[in-house]
């Protein structure tokens, strides 16, 4: 018998032959396609299988429990565990397209979370996803899952192996987020403009790093960086913001969306630190101090830091500079703690600022 469920604005139940148009329309979805292992091409038989074969199959011999999530009388998607004995289970979820950013999903799997912690007695609930499935993993941080790691080549997707994250929720644990996720917000002003990366950023982005300039510097930047590169830059930003502490904004001109610098607040909140790198179309006019302000008033402003610190190696005389223009106060200097590019051994000059000295 399969159980209905409900929290009075979503409702798990059994799947039903009237699903089946919206099975098709989800599966049919490119973003589903690309997430999960939905079959590629997919065509009504396939929804009727899906309905009238695999879910039912699934509770009859145990391998999966799979609910149909429904809102206002209307199909939304699925959502489903599969047992992996001993109290152990894999969580999987997938809704329509129009049903997505509502929280609908989301209270559907705290009914079925809570269903398979209480009446089968689940301790341990693990959830995949794909590297990059942001949706995803911002829905399982929602719930109460630890992301564990990352896993390289695992989760089959028709023929390929996919590096997946993967989580858990044990029985015991808040159903509620476990880590910070900052937020990366539009900060505008003086013409500059702070904004979250987009996939449009990555030629910007490997031409920034490849610098010269920026490859003596910067060090602990990828070196020689090519387009997966620049990609796994723009990846670890997102991951950094969820996990990191660490904010990092793309900059332009407040007109002009081309990306022309990056500026990030490091280590929020105990060890704030400014950091910044400039594309080099936009170097020597003043616009990194612009931007670097902006990042200032908002640790200052919206964090309410009580102190940020940066670094510049000593002979780095246009970041010092920025770093001057911004009012930061000289700390000391950290003899030999910085490496350029090219192997040198450099001194590092420290700063800090306090909220009320900004200009
Ligand atoms: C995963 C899925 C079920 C989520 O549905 P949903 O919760 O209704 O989707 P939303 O659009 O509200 O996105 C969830 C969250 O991710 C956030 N998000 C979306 N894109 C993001 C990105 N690129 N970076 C960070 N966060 C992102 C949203 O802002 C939202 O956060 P919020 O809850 O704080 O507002 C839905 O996207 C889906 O069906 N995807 C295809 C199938 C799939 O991927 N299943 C999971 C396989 S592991």
């Amino acid at each position: 018998m399969i159980p209905t469920l409900t929290d009075g604005v979503v409702t798990l139940r059994a799947h039903r032959p009237d699903d089946v148009p919206g099975v098709l329309e989800q599966s049919l979805d490119p973003v589903s396609q690309r997430w999960t292992t939905v079959p590629v091409p997919y065509s009504r038989a396939d929804a009727e299988h899906f309905v009238g074969r695999i879910m039912p199959g699934g509770w009859a011999d145990d391998s999966e429990w799979g609910f149909a999530l429904e809102v206002a009388g209307r199909f939304a998607g699925s959502v489903s565990l599969r047992p992996a004995g001993d109290g152990r289970a894999e969580v999987g979820y997938g809704a329509l397209p129009s049903a997505r950013g509502h929280g609908h999903v989301e209270r559907g799997l705290r009914l079925l979370l809570d269903w398979g912690f209480t009446a089968k007695d689940l301790r341990t609930v693990i959830w995949w996803a794909h590297v990059g499935n942001w949706p995803s993993r911002r829905l399982a941080w929602r719930l109460g899952f630890t992301v564990e790691g990352t896993v390289r080549d695992w989760q089959p997707q028709r023929g390929d192996l996919r590096t997946s994250w993967v989580g858990t929720l044990l029985r015991e644990d808040p159903r509620e987020p476990r880590t910070t996720w900052l937020d990366n917000p539009v900060v505008e002003g003086d013409g500059a403009r702070l904004r979250p990366f987009t996939d449009a950023d990555v030629p910007r982005v490997v031409e920034g790093l490849g610098d010269p300039g920026t490859q003596y510097w910067l060090a602990f930047l990828p070196r020689e960086p090519d387009f997966a590169a620049g990609a796994r830059y723009v990846e670890q930003v997102q991951e950094r913001l969820a996990t990191g502490h660490t904010i990092t904004w793309a900059w332009s001109a407040a007109d002009d969306d081309a990306l022309l610098g990056v500026v990030g607040l490091y280590r929020i909140p105990e060890e704030a630190e400014l950091g910044y790198w400039t594309h080099p179309e936009a170097r020597g006019r003043g616009l990194t101090v612009r931007a670097a302000r902006l990042a200032v008033r908002h640790a200052f402003g919206e964090l309410g830091l009580p102190r940020l610190a940066a670094y510049a190696s000593a002979p780095n005389a246009a970041s010092l500079g920025v770093l001057e223009a911004l009012g930061m106060r000289r700390t000391g200097v950290r003899r030999r703690a910085a490496r350029t590019g090219a192997g040198e051994v450099v001194d590092l000059v420290g700063y800090d600022l306090l909220p009320d000295e900004v200009g």
